[in-house]
């Protein structure tokens, strides 16, 4: 029996006979094409070592009772994986790109490697992704402005390599880009900034070089930038914190950053983590940073900023000011 998407679509086709031929092709996707998509998936597991998905993903009975498979109860297709820490290793096989109704894959804390195919692109429903902790090689392939409603891009220790494709800024609806612990290098794409409704953008742990987009920030929806452990250069534009009032936390601890902090910080007025540790910042702590009255921990060690005796002038000036109880790290 028809539903009545499946209808529509059949007098759509009908209709635009031009497009006839791909009308059809989407139309063979079933619930029957998602569980072949499964099966060479779970036929591709070197390891199971639990042996959960190996006993649990059994053909005698239906996907949508298998562990970490989620169905839609409206169009009985696969709606979400989450076979995360589960043991597995082996490749993600391109099958996969024909679960066209998937909106969140979660493989996260396997030991998955490989390429990530390219027909994953064809997931155009997907809102959430995420791959962290596995030992993919290769660049980061596919997402671009072929995921129009993906919100959630976790690549954290993934083992990619060369750089943040530019593209990446046409996931216009994405809210959460990790990138922490890979080995990517080259400059952070200008166009980062166009992602007007990021609030983390986690990119530590590579290997990042050149300056740090002024575009980002004027992204005002940022709530977290963490940017440690990279080769960034120059400085932070004077008026950073203009246009982010709700940044709770800054870190660019560990790069080789210099000129002075920006005495706007004290305009991000809701940040809680501070970090500008082993750079190379010089000229006076801006005085501004005892307005900042959520924070709870302020890193300036490791850098040329001048005057120990005004450093101290600030402590003394920061912890009379949260004198109400907060504690405030202040390491030199
Ligand atoms: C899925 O589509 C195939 C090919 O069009 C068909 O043979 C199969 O019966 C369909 N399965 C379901 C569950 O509708
Ligand atoms: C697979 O796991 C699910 C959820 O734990 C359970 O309901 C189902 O009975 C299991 N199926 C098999 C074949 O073990
Ligand atoms: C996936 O499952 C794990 C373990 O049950 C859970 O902690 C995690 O929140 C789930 N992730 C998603 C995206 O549903
Ligand atoms: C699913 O995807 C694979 C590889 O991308 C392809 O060969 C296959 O024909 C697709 N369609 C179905 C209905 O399985
Ligand atoms: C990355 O993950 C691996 C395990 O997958 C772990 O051994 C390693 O310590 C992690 N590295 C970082 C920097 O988190
Ligand atoms: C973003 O998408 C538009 C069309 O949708 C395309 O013209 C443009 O080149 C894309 N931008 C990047 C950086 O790929
Ligand atoms: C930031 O936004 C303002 C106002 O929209 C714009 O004029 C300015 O060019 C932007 N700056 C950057 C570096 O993108
Ligand atoms: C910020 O601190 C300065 C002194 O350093 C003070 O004059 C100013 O009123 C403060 N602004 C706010 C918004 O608290």
């Amino acid at each position: 029996m028809m539903d009545r998407t499946n209808l529509l679509l059949f007098i759509s086709c009908f209709m635009i006979h031009s497009l006839f031929i791909s009308c059809l092709a989407s139309n063979i996707l079933n619930i029957t094409t998602d569980q072949s998509a499964l099966i060479v998936f779970k036929s591709q597991f070197e390891h199971d070592h639990s042996n959960v998905l190996a006993r649990n993903w059994s053909s005698d009975t239906p996907i949508c009772n298998w562990i970490g498979v989620t169905c839609s109860s409206r169009h009985q297709r696969v709606a979400a994986i989450n076979v995360s820490n589960m043991d597995l290793s082996g490749l993600i096989p391109p099958e996969l790109g024909n679960l066209s109704f998937l909106v969140s894959l979660e493989m996260s804390r396997n030991k998955l490697y490989g390429n990530l195919p390219k027909e994953l692109a064809k997931l155009k429903r997907l809102k959430f992704i995420s791959f962290s902790f596995n030992r993919f090689s290769g660049k980061i392939p596919f997402f671009s402005e072929a995921m129009p409603n993906l919100q959630q891009l976790h690549l954290r220790n993934c083992s990619f390599t060369g750089s943040i494709p530019p593209s990446l800024s046409n996931i216009s609806k994405l809210e959460f880009l990790g990138l922490t612990y890979n080995a990517l290098e080259g400059m952070i794409p200008v166009q980062i900034g166009n992602l007007g409704r990021l609030k983390i953008l986690s990119l530590e742990g590579n290997k990042f070089s050149g300056t740090i987009p002024d575009s980002i920030f004027n992204v005002s929806t940022l709530e977290v930038l963490e940017f440690s452990y990279n080769s960034l250069s120059g400085n932070l534009p004077a008026n950073m914190c203009r246009n982010l009032p709700s940044l709770t936390y800054f870190s660019v601890y560990s790069n080789q950053l210099w000129g002075q902090i920006p005495s706007t910080i004290g305009e991000c007025s809701q940040l809680q983590t501070l970090e500008f540790q082993f750079n190379q910042f010089n000229g006076p702590v801006p005085k501004q940073i005892g307005n900042l009255s959520m924070l709870v921990l302020l890193g300036l060690g490791r850098n040329n900023l001048k005057g120990i005796l005004l450093i101290f002038f600030s402590l003394f000036y920061i912890t009379r000011k949260f004198s109400h109880g907060l504690h405030v790290f202040y390491y030199i």
